[in-house]
């Protein structure tokens, strides 16, 4: 029986593990300690880290482009060092290698993982025909506040959505370079919205809220994850042992590594939670941080803790054989060059338009100003994003270039090309002269529909890019009601990375047609829906709020023990505003209506093993195919823990015809409606659960269910 034992654990221990062993048996400290070190080039290595490659000083390089750069680096590696232990060559692969696709936030609109599992792949492999094995990416931080420019980068508000999102660009990054699920944990939470600033989060909220997109992506088998700048409730993200041990070790099992975010790891002193680089290499290395992105501090300070006892060696032999199993995981060693061949162009350029129009969130639309025809007269094109090369690329891309983004200006030209298009920029992005409104206006006189192209510079979002005010920047609001007095009828197009917040344009505008910053085939994909080539089908990742004293407004909020009503005072409300969001969670509109109908369960009663099939009849009730998003949610109606009064469980894409109708199912195993009970762990608890089926996180038809136990 022993012997069996034994025998079956000797055959489930893969020979090529024991190599890695063996490996680690040989490596000296230095070289152990080189594993856990990562550092930025500057386009390519320079002659320091070529050095430290030499000698076996480095586990991985980050931001060296071109395979002309990496592959002779790898082969110093190769053919010079001791032991060969193949680099990573990082880089931030986040939206699109060359070809650049939607934001994170712009594709989360679709709602199609299938749609982010497409560009995630070919980003990739676009990416690995450079030489790059291992992006920082998907970003997952969920974030409820417009204000954190790295809204733009993650999937939005909700865990569930986020999860989705998070799993699908795992799986397609994966399928040839190595993703890295960031920023762990919280980062998302900053307070005010200000990027790097201290977050308050409850545990309850960090596993409910922030953490499912990361487990979701250990789930999908991510090989990595960064950990992030900020503190939770005092404690860094990079120097947290309950985040990187307990649970990302312990519960969820990960086997990949955690590499620090830039620096993050010599922030603990800033942080004030360490008074030297030695404590702070010693506070991040025992939390499970286990590569240092540009700190150089486990080089340099480590070998003295060990020294002085101050650190178990058992620590640096875990992180080292984490980074080497990786690489093995990889194929590095079997093939260090691993430069692969990128699909072709017009392929990558037809998923960058596709996914574009998918992305594209219609928020308004009376008496069907569009689609337009593009027959119907002159057009004016007007605003200082309608022929910007630069801004639809968003703020993070690579080797993304403005010569290869198609505008909205020439978008329209090419598919409108029987009719007059006129142009006038009226103002550059923050301009404060209105000099440029003259020619704007007299553009917007002679033409029978005015198409303003406004919003923000691509890097007014992302890293670093809080802003305080989330109106149009510059003078370009008074620019779109000069252009509104005219009386041509004006359609508003946003170019920006975050939910803006504009009220007059929501009364006053009759179409505004959001596009957040799509990348190369930007143009096109607009003119495909201003068109009505492609039918929008996009839905809000995030909610618009109506006005910037909302925020945080997220849609999965708790009731309170005193729910809004405008007839009682004494309720949870504003005195000058509604507390309702302009656009909810969920909301976009299409050029076809949707109807919905009969919706039934498949039980009335279920246990927590059992799945709820929720079965919905959508109607296409106007004259045009399209694509609805059907989304479900759920209430738990009583709880030991105030419950939230909707939580997305699950969506669909339907596409039909005009008339055509539809039974669309939904399924939600029930062991998934769990929340963290007074005792902080997961729990299902039996009673009276509302699914609401519709078309956004507000509207829609209801059923009960009941758990039993
Ligand atoms: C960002 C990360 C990024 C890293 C490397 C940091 O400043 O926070 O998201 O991956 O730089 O470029």
């Amino acid at each position: 029986m022993l012997r069996s034992l034994l025998l079956t654990l000797l055959l489930a221990t893969p020979a090529a593990a024991q190599n890695l062993d063996s490996l680690l048996a040989r490596m000296t400290l230095e070289e152990k300690l080189g594993q856990l070190n990562l550092l930025s080039a500057n386009g390519r290595a320079s002659p320091e880290q070529m050095q430290l490659v030499r000698a076996g000083k480095l586990g991985g390089l980050f931001n060296v482009i071109g395979a002309e750069n990496t592959t002779p680096v790898q082969r110093i590696v190769v053919t010079e060092s001791r032991l060969k232990i193949p680099l990573l060559f990082g880089l931030d692969v986040i939206h699109g290698y060359r070809t650049i696709f939607p934001i994170p936030l712009g594709e989360a609109s679709s709602f199609d993982p299938d749609a982010a599992e497409a560009t995630a792949r070919a980003a990739g492999q676009e990416a690995a025909a450079f030489g790059i094995n291992w992006t920082y990416a998907p970003m997952v931080d969920i974030a409820r506040d417009p204000r954190w420019g790295r809204i733009a980068e993650g999937s939005g508000e909700d865990p569930f959505l986020g999860s989705m999102m998070a799993a699908a660009r795992v799986r397609g990054f994966q399928q040839t370079i190595f993703a890295t699920a960031k920023h762990f944990a919280g980062y998302g939470g900053a307070e005010a919205g200000r990027d790097y600033n201290e977050t308050e989060i409850s545990e309850r909220t960090m596993r409910e809220i922030y953490l499912p997109p990361f487990k979701a992506a250990v789930d999908a088998g991510v090989a990595s994850l960064m950990s992030a700048f900020n503190d939770i409730a005092g404690v860094p993200a990079s120097g947290n042992a309950w985040l990187t041990g307990t649970v990302l070790r312990h519960e969820w099992g990960f086997k990949g590594f955690v590499v620090s975010d830039w620096t993050s790891i010599a922030e603990l002193i800033q942080h004030g939670v360490a008074g030297s680089q030695a404590e702070a290499g010693r506070r991040a290395l025992m939390a499970g941080v286990d590569m240092d992105m540009q700190s150089s501090i486990y080089a340099d300070s480590i070998a003295a803790l060990l020294r002085a006892n101050r650190i178990p060696m058992a620590f640096v032999d875990s992180a080292v054989m984490h980074i080497l199993r990786a690489k093995q995981r990889l194929g590095l060693f079997r093939d260090p060059y691993r430069v692969r061949t990128a699909p072709p162009n017009a392929e990558l350029r037809a998923i960058a338009r596709r996914v574009a129009g998918e992305s594209i969130v219609l928020l308004k639309n009376e008496r069907s100003l569009l689609p337009l025809d593009p027959r119907a007269g002159t057009i004016a094109v007007i605003g200082p994003l309608a022929d910007n090369k630069e801004e639809p690329l968003g703020p993070w891309h690579t080797q993304g270039q403005a010569a290869d983004v198609v505008t909205v200006l020439q978008g329209i030209r090419s598919r409108a090309s029987g009719v007059q298009v006129v142009y006038a920029q009226g103002a550059g992005v923050e301009d404060t002269s209105t000099a440029g409104f003259t020619a704007a206006v007299a553009a917007a006189r002679q033409a029978k529909v005015a198409i303003l192209v406004l919003g923000e510079r691509g890097d007014m979002s992302g890293e670093a890019a809080s802003r305080s005010a989330l109106d149009l920047p510059g003078v370009q609001e008074q620019l779109l009601e000069a252009v509104a007095a005219t009386g041509t009828p004006v359609v508003l197009v946003l170019i920006n990375g975050r939910p803006l917040i504009l009220p007059w344009a929501s009364d006053h505008v009759p179409a505004i047609v959001e596009t957040w910053f799509l990348g190369v085939e930007a143009g096109n994909a607009t003119a495909d829906v201003l068109f009505g080539d492609v039918n929008p089908s996009a839905k809000l990742p995030v909610t618009f709020p109506r006005v910037l004293g909302q925020i945080p407004l997220y849609y999965n909020h708790r009731n309170t023990g005193r729910p809004p009503d405008v007839n009682n005072k004494y309720t949870s409300k504003y005195i000058d505003v509604p507390v309702t969001p302009r656009y909810p969670f969920g909301f976009g509109l299409s050029y076809t209506t949707f109807g919905y109908s009969n919706l039934k369960l498949n039980t009335a009663r279920a246990r927590v093993s059992d799945t709820v099939t929720a079965t919905i009849t959508v109607t296409n009730t106007g004259s045009r195919e399209g694509t609805e998003v059907v989304q479900l949610y759920v209430r738990d109606e009583v709880a030991s823990v105030a419950p939230r009064l909707r939580e997305l469980k699950a969506f669909r894409r339907v596409t039909l015809k005009p008339g055509e109708s539809r039974a669309v199912d939904l399924r939600v195993a029930v062991r998934d409606l769990w929340f963290i009970g007074l005792d902080m762990k997961p729990v299902v608890e039996p009673g009276t659960f509302r699914v609401f089926v519709g078309p956004n996180s507000v509207e829609g038809q209801e059923a009960v269910f009941e758990l039993v136990p």
